[in-house]
């Protein structure tokens, strides 16, 4: 991974306390069930976060790095390996909700045996194993966005639809203003990483990017701008889909946004805390890549590029606006006025997900992290509600396929000039 100056080991052991400590803040609500039970192919099991952001330390530090470690449970690799080849052979990725044992008691026993030995062998790691101890930090935050959108998945399944997290205060706000413009001139920009602080490896290498003189927009589309595009049969009119994105929409029936269901003529969506009225105040969220496109060109734009996104964002705090800060309510929030690029909704751009010039992944296992991804995908940037705070970054690189849409994700809009 890029990284000028490993972290030191008093800053990665705090690094390292905190993260592994807020997984089991967020499990800490659930049941063996509710941890064990897997919703679809693309969701994991909260016990299979829990398990596999341990195998990875386990793994690429303790069993590599520390003379005379033994494996915890010698047949955890083959169940909590996720994909990587070089590892070998692993369990099927839609059977992980089969793996009722071990028992959630007994992954958080491999947790807090993991973590002593990896708080012990700290302070003597080299730089470069360092490295791969921040690597897995980073990692395992990843993890817990997906352990908190793979719950919110299952338990849109329950007829009861239950809360796992009480909701919110709800304090009134005043609907966004329009859409503000931020004019850009044509221009060369230096994107991806810059060496500071830790990035994964596809960030990088920074190079130069052409900018056509485009307008991106100040906010996200909220959902009362999306309930005005399904009033006015965004769904069902096919001049505004990609020829994929139409046969989706025919093929799974889709009408509305994930979790979204009109009761008594009411738009409502299902979140962590229940079934509520949507807020027409909020961004819109848990679109695909197809309806965000299809989105963007019924309002007479498209989806900014990533260079275009990151250009734009890159004078804002990625460490603001709303993000994950504890185990609690995570629901994108209405804006609080002036441009906002960090926190609420992942956005989709029109950028595949492909090597900048000049990447090469790491050396070994870990090469397996980003790069054989680099297909069918797009890029998503700025970070969600449920990304968790200091993880994001304005070169950060999100990504998945432009069907999938349980991810808080939503969209920004761009136009040319
Ligand atoms: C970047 C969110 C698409 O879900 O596989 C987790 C994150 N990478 N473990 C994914 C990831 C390795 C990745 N996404
Ligand atoms: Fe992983």
């Amino acid at each position: 991974m890029e990284q000028r100056k490993s972290a030191s080991a008093d800053d990665l052991t705090t690094l390292f306390s905190d993260v592994r400590g807020l997984s089991e803040a967020l499990a800490a609500p659930l049941s063996d069930a509710d941890a064990t039970v897997q919703s679809m192919d693309d969701a994991s099991p909260a016990k299979w976060h829990l398990a596999h952001t341990t195998w990875f330390f386990e793994t690429f530090i303790l069993r590599d790095h520390v003379p005379g470690y033994r494996l915890h449970d010698p047949r955890f690799p083959f169940l909590f390996n996720s994909y990587y080849e070089a590892e070998g052979r692993r369990h099927a990725r839609g059977r992980r909700g089969m793996v009722t044992r071990p028992t959630l008691a007994e992954v958080l026993d491999y947790r807090a045996a993991v973590n002593a030995a990896v708080v012990a062998a700290l302070p003597t790691l080299a730089d470069d194993v360092r490295d791969l101890v921040t690597l897995g930090c980073h990692h395992e935050q990843q993890h817990q966005e997906l352990l908190i959108t793979d719950i919110l998945h299952l338990f849109s399944e329950n007829p009861l639809e239950p809360a796992i997290w009480p909701a919110a205060p709800k304090v009134p706000v005043a609907m966004p203003a329009a859409i503000g413009w931020i004019d850009q001139d044509e221009q060369v920009v230096e994107i991806g990483h810059d060496g500071r602080g830790f990035a994964f490896d596809c960030e990088g290498p920074r190079h130069r990017s052409l900018l056509a003189p485009h307008a991106i927009a100040d906010r996200t589309v909220t959902n009362g701008e999306w309930q005005q595009f399904i009033a006015e049969g965004g769904y069902r009119e096919p001049r505004w889909w990609l020829s994929d994105g139409w046969a989706w929409v025919q093929r799974e029936r889709i009408e509305a946004p994930l979790y979204w269901e009109q009761r008594d003529g009411v738009w409502t969506r299902f979140g962590l805390d229940g079934r509520r009225p949507v807020d027409p105040a909020a961004p819109v969220t848990h679109v695909s890549f197809y309806e965000a496109d299809a989105y963007a060109s019924w309002a007479g734009a498209r989806l900014p590029t990533e260079a275009e996104w990151e250009n734009a964002a890159a004078r804002h705090d990625a460490h603001g606006g709303n993000q994950l800060d504890a185990a609690g309510p995570v629901e994108p929030r209405p804006a609080a006025g002036g441009p906002a690029f960090f926190g609420d909704v992942w956005e989709w751009t029109g950028s595949a997900y492909r090597p900048y010039p000049g990447f090469a992944p790491a050396d070994g296992a870990v090469g397996e992290y980003n790069g054989k991804f680099m297909n069918g995908q797009f890029v998503l940037r700025g970070g969600s509600c449920a990304t968790p705070r200091g993880h994001a970054r304005a070169c950060y690189r999100n990504f998945f396929y432009p069907h999938q849409r349980w991810q808080f994700t939503g969209v920004r809009l761009a136009q040319d000039r």
